[in-house]
């Protein structure tokens, strides 16, 4: 379960301080699914940063399976993302001098796995989103939805249970973007998703329908 009690991040910029997230209460149970929508700047992304560790609120507590997440030491903090955070991007943030092979297997990596082990996984997990046959293309040599492929298998390789995406879409054709949810939703398995989106179908979609305003969450629909 994850609860977001009254979550306030702020941003310093120059003389301007901007109300990312502004007292945000949200819970999740496990395995939900859950669409976050909004207009560009509402917030959202900063709220996936604060759920999945890598942004800390300046007050406010993230508590994932009963654990504030911000008393946690930067060492317990990457374990606890690694664990249990699966992360895609709009821009698929893939290491450009990397094959695909072996950005799968980097946070097998942080896990300390054998390579042997890591190269059966990640092989393993690329073929299971279609990729078999481009494991040594780096991601200059594969299109987006390829790369996109990629970045999801490196989310789901560590089996998390919480995978969150960040307009996984924004990037692609409508005919690759549909492709890629498919395959997201097929990869959901147990896992609670959270998936932010601008596309309104899409979102609607969702069992459980977040939207922000400024900073805040102005509507939420849907129950699991
Ligand atoms: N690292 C940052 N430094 C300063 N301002 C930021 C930073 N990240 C986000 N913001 C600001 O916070 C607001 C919310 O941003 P964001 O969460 O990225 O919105 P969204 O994902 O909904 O487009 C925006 O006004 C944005 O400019
Ligand atoms: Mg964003």
């Amino acid at each position: 379960m994850i609860r977001i009690e009254n979550a306030i991040k702020n941003y310093q910029v120059g003389q301007t301080q901007v109300h990312a997230c502004n007292g945000i209460w949200l819970e999740i149970p496990d395995g939900a699914f859950v669409s976050v929508s909004g207009r560009s700047g509402s917030g959202k992304t900063t709220l996936l940063n604060l759920i999945g560790g890598k942004e800390k609120p300046d007050s406010g507590k993230i508590l994932i399976d009963g654990v504030d997440i911000n008393t946690l030491s930067d060492k317990e903090l990457s374990r606890f993302r690694n664990e249990k955070i699966g992360f895609v991007f709009q821009s698929f943030l893939l290491e450009p001098s990397m094959t695909a092979l072996e950005n799968v297997e980097l946070p097998l990596i942080v896990r300390k796995y054998s390579k042997e082990k890591r190269r059966r996984i990640a092989k393993e997990i690329l073929e299971k989103v279609g990729l078999k046959e481009r494991l040594d293309h780096k991601p200059g040599q594969l299109s987006g939805g390829e790369r996109q492929r990629v970045s999801i298998a490196r989310a789901i390789c560590t089996d998390p249970k919480i995978l969150i995406a960040d307009e996984p879409t924004g990037n692609l054709d409508a005919k690759t973007g549909g492709q890629i949810m498919e395959l997201l939703r097929s990869l959901k398995e147990g896992r609670t998703f959270i998936l932010v989106t601008h596309d309104e179908e899409l979102a609607r979609s969702a069992p459980v329908q977040v939207v922000m305003k400024d900073g805040k969450i102005v509507s939420k629909e849907g129950g699991v």
